[in-house]
């Protein structure tokens, strides 16, 4: 039995090899090795691009895809790592090693101590937009090309599968509605049909990727140089641990929630700059959902966490599709909505400095446009111009965006109201209207960053009111950055702290956290009377406690919480009866600083 397996499974691993090894064939009229990120020319019958799909809808809907997909990637997955447009070469843009793509150079003296991702500025949006579309440029030369073995009765349809891809995308953003992690990105190996119509089995290239080989200590850090696959959740940081999918799903699922309220967050802001800050703390919590490690008691770090690494993880790709997909719903619903001039402060990379002003004019390295420039945000906002564009967002008309923002991304309290579990907001419910009204309720907050490591988790819980009954976490705050980020400027601090608090000044990151519906949770289980003010500010003067954790998951000390500021604010938010209707906010927030007062990090 087993023996079959194995050998069948051999018998696939070899078909893939062979496809590898064949020249290429047709339509390659690509500019593979120029590292000019193109898109893809090819348009559906009306002359529009075609769609990237949701990874589900692909592999229920369109089987010959899902199949070309499996096993371009599996290709890009087996490519010599030396190539430039090798997966590891593409992954390599991101993170560690930190060497030079191409010809793209960056800031001659942070070369080899600093990677091209920018994160915690806001680049962020407009810069992994060409990043995805390289990467699904060449993964749609490689199917072209796979496409052509099969038969001649089938050649024409597995043309057209072929033409008409594009990477897919994993919803992780709509709460229950984006149900549990796919079965199929949790195991190790997955059956496809090939062009020539057989079915084989082959290591699934969404479970992992294989480092032929890992880089050896120095390009790659401690552990990260000894583990040969991507993992997720390993119990301990030794590098000998494995993928656990069980933990990676059950954190999906406890975590869904809180991701769908926090993109709520994000729709609800007026500017791209404020849209970007809230999508990326968010996006950040789907990369420890991934890779674990970010808190502690869940053991070791996998790749999807650290940023140095996060991009070797198969499901990176689908994940920042999403983020690429919420980018291009924002977009839609405002349109006009451009990046405006912010300081970077302490966020710089290799090609920008710290504490400089960046804008949608500041090139993107090392995305080339052309052979003579780089790719911008301002030139990157129209995603169309690289070929592909999502379900959500083809019509180009406005109000048909901000009607599906509104059912989409309202948040799970208007999902909860609609549904009657209305907890303490049904007492708000006027009689003859067909609206309700309730408060709401975010954290605020704000943390001076070199007192801090540069990855960080603030997570914020309800204490039970026994010593019996466990806390309740209620959301978290999290800034990722690479680990030896600014080591210099923080040794230096790290002496001044000695005799200096951090002050007002130096807290340049900012975030906020949605709290509502862990509020009305608390209602569901007879624990707070209403989501009104004289009832939620006393609960939480007395319940609301925060733990901080850096990145590799160690509880920092009391004392790193001068360098973290948390306020509690309310506003009046009314859901109108029209599903399509956005959730009116009184956009006049109250400040609760007697909330938070007295306590570590609260106002003094
Ligand atoms: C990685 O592969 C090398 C070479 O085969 C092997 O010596 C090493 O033990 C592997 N590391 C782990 C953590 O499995």
């Amino acid at each position: 039995m087993f023996m079959s397996w194995a050998s069948w499974l051999l018998a696939a691993l070899t078909f893939v090899s062979v496809v590898t090894c064949t020249p290429a064939t047709p339509n390659s009229k690509r500019q593979s090795g120029s590292g000019i990120v193109t898109g893809i020319e090819s348009r559906d019958l009306n002359g529009n691009p075609f769609l990237r799909l949701e990874v589900r809808d692909m592999r229920a809907n369109y089987p010959d895809q899902w199949n070309l997909y499996l096993l371009g990637l599996d290709q890009l997955h087996t490519t010599s790592q030396k190539e430039p447009n090798s997966y590891y070469g593409l992954a390599g843009i991101h993170g560690k090693p930190y060497q030079t793509w191409l010809n793209a150079p960056g800031i001659s003296y942070k070369i080899g101590s600093s990677g091209y991702c920018p994160h915690s500025m806001a680049l962020f949006l407009g810069w992994h937009r060409p990043y995805l579309a390289l990467f699904e440029q060449e993964l749609y030369a490689r199917i072209q090309r796979i496409a052509e073995y099969a038969s001649a009765d089938q050649i024409e349809r597995y043309r057209w599968a072929a033409y008409s891809f594009r990477i897919p995308y994993w919803d992780w953003s709509q709460g229950e509605q984006s149900g549990n992690v796919p079965d199929f990105f949790m195991t190790e190996t997955t059956v496809v049909t090939t062009p020539e119509g057989r079915n084989i089995e082959i290591w699934n290239p969404l479970y992992k990727y294989e480092f032929k080989p890992v880089p050896s200590a120095g390009a790659f850090d401690g552990k990260w140089s000894q583990i040969n696959t991507t993992i997720r959740w390993p119990a301990s940081n030794s590098p000998w641990e494995e993928s656990r999918q069980s933990e990676f799903a059950a954190s999906f699922v406890n975590l869904r929630r809180q991701i769908q309220d926090q993109t709520a967050l994000a729709f609800r802001q007026g500017t791209l700059n404020g849209f970007w800050e809230a999508i990326e703390m968010v996006h950040g919590w789907v990369h420890g959902a991934i890779g674990g490690g970010y808190s502690t008691g869940f053991g070791g770090t996998g790749h999807m966490w650290p940023l140095e690494y996060s991009s070797y993880e198969p499901l990176f790709w689908l994940h920042h599709t999403n983020v690429d997909r919420l980018f291009a719903l924002y977009q839609a619903q405002n349109p006009g909505a451009y990046l405006q001039p912010s300081n970077v402060g302490s966020a710089g990379n290799v090609f920008v400095e710290d504490n400089t002003v960046v804008d949608g004019d500041t090139p993107l390295l090392p995305f080339r446009h052309n052979p003579g420039s780089f790719w911008t945000t301002n030139e990157a906002m129209d995603w169309r111009l690289f070929g592909y564009d999502y379900p959500e967002t083809q019509s180009a008309n406005t109000a048909s965006a901000q009607a599906t923002v509104a059912q989409l991304y309202s948040g799970s309290v208007r999902g909860r109201v609609a549904a009657g579990q209305t907890g303490g907001v049904g007492h708000h419910f006027m009689p003859g209207m067909e609206e309700s009204s309730y408060t709401d309720w975010v954290i605020n907050t704000a943390a001076a960053p070199l007192d801090l490591p540069p990855t960080f988790v603030v997570q914020f819980s309800l204490v039970g009111d026994f010593s019996s009954d466990a806390s309740t976490d209620v959301g978290m705050w999290s800034v990722l950055m690479p680990m030896d980020h600014n080591k210099a400027k923080r040794s230096l601090r790290e002496a001044e702290k000695l005799t200096k608090r951090a002050t007002a000044a130096d807290m340049t990151l900012h975030g906020t956290v949605s709290l509502t519906s862990s509020l009305l949770d608390q209602i569901d289980a007879g624990k707070l009377q209403s989501l009104d003010e004289q009832d939620v500010v006393p609960f939480l003067r007395e319940k609301l406690t925060w733990k901080v954790y850096s990145g590799d998951g160690t509880q920092l000390s009391d004392s790193s919480l001068d360098a973290i500021r948390i306020d509690i604010a309310s506003e009046i938010a009314r859901i109108p009866s029209d599903p399509s209707a956005p959730i009116e906010y009184s956009n006049d927030a109250i400040a609760h600083s007697e909330v938070t007062a007295g306590k570590m990090g609260g106002a003094s």
